[in-house]
């Protein structure tokens, strides 16, 4: 089917739906699908809107974890349907719940703190059951240091985890001192400056391999070529890659920031490439550049056919019982990951 066929049959699938369906799409996601999109955002947002929502269901383009968060957050009658279930995100999977569970344990017993888990959003939904479990909030990357700060003036430490360039960004920002920082390796092993017993957070060592092809080189070049250029970035970079940018911030901040800046402005970007290169389409009048051309590979597995077949499933059910593809969460996390969820919702919501 040529790209015109698909996008009159989306359109016509749409309208018999109705108001029974919602599609959001995150900021990564490839431009044509976007443009058929109902909610377009970062995961905070996407989360957030998600929960709102009436719609019998919720056809989820993003990343599995993404989508997982829709269904914690839906009423029980909504179905949360994803076009493939094969895009997942590769730092959700740096860290298993038994893991988190051990280094839990440990930390606990060296520090002098309560420990409250802190955990991003790109997880699986068994460690977001570990984060509720034990009091826990997710938090995502816009909102990250509010949540982080949140314990910490709760007098607790933190264990942070997937990704270690999120934590030690905001631990930056939050100015927590170098001795009471420690990582935690994946064979539990602690390296810190000061003493563990008062630390104040504790980061796991994943990443993502989409920001972390950022270097501070890119950036020189950048700046040598455009004097007046202005760098920002996505908070998954590395820490000196942060260091060398004029801002941080999540996709939905990317987005709010360039489309503010006066026309002529000239911007270097370090994040998802299809992101970068839609808001330079859209917003012609100024020069819009990637750091580098780094793809997410798992978003791209999100396509306008299964988008497409998606929908129709949805069109015939429940005649033919098929729906493309439903995402359902294991009963023995959902609880918790579902509390989880929420305490993010009410700290950042509350706060505001
Ligand atoms: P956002 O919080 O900006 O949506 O980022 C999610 C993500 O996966 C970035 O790689
Ligand atoms: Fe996961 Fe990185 Fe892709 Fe974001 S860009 S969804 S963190 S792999």
């Amino acid at each position: 089917m040529d790209i015109q066929n698909i996008i009159s049959k989306i359109t016509s699938l749409k309208k018999t739906l109705k108001d029974s369906v919602v599609i959001p799409a995150h900021h990564y996601i490839k431009s044509d699908i976007i443009a058929q999109a109902d909610i377009v955002g970062d995961s905070y947002k996407l989360a957030k809107d998600c929960s709102k929502t009436h719609a019998d269901f919720i056809l989820f383009c993003g990343v599995k974890f993404m989508a997982e968060g829709a269904r914690l957050l839906a009423k029980p009658n909504q179905k949360v349907l994803m076009p493939t279930l094969l895009a997942g995100c590769p730092l959700a999977e740096m860290i298993d719940e038994s893991t988190a569970c051990e280094a839990y344990k440990l930390i606990s017993s060296l520090c002098a703190y309560e420990v409250a888990p802190v955990v991003y959003v790109n997880s699986n939904v068994a460690l977001k059951g570990f984060c509720g479990k034990h009091n826990g909030a997710i938090c995502t990357s816009s909102n990250a240091g509010k949540i982080i700060n949140t314990y910490l003036n709760q007098g607790k430490a933190v264990f942070f985890s997937p990704d270690y360039n999120l934590g030690i960004n905001s631990a930056r920002i939050l100015q927590i001192p170098e001795n009471q920082i420690v990582i935690v390796k994946k064979d539990l092993s602690l390296l810190c400056k000061g003493s563990i017993k008062n630390a104040r957070i504790f980061l796991w060592d994943g990443c993502c391999y989409v920001h972390k092809k950022f270097t501070v080189e890119h950036i020189r070049k950048l700046r040598e070529q455009y004097p007046n250029i202005q760098i920002i970035v996505h908070p998954e970079c590395d820490e000196e890659v942060v260091l060398q940018s004029d801002f941080v911030g999540s996709t939905q901040t990317i987005l709010n920031t360039i489309k503010d800046a006066p026309e002529g402005s000239i911007w270097g970007v370090g994040t998802e490439y299809h992101f970068v290169e839609r808001m330079a389409q859209n917003f012609s009048n100024k020069t819009i550049l990637p750091l580098k051309i780094s793809c997410c590979e798992d978003m791209g597995r999100i396509t306008f056919q299964n988008v497409y077949e998606s929908l129709q499933s949805i069109v015939q059910y429940p005649e033919k019982n098929r729906l493309l593809y439903e995402v359902t969460v294991p009963i023995e996390y959902y609880t918790n990951a579902k509390k989880a969820m929420h305490n993010m919702l009410s700290i950042v919501e509350d706060n505001k």
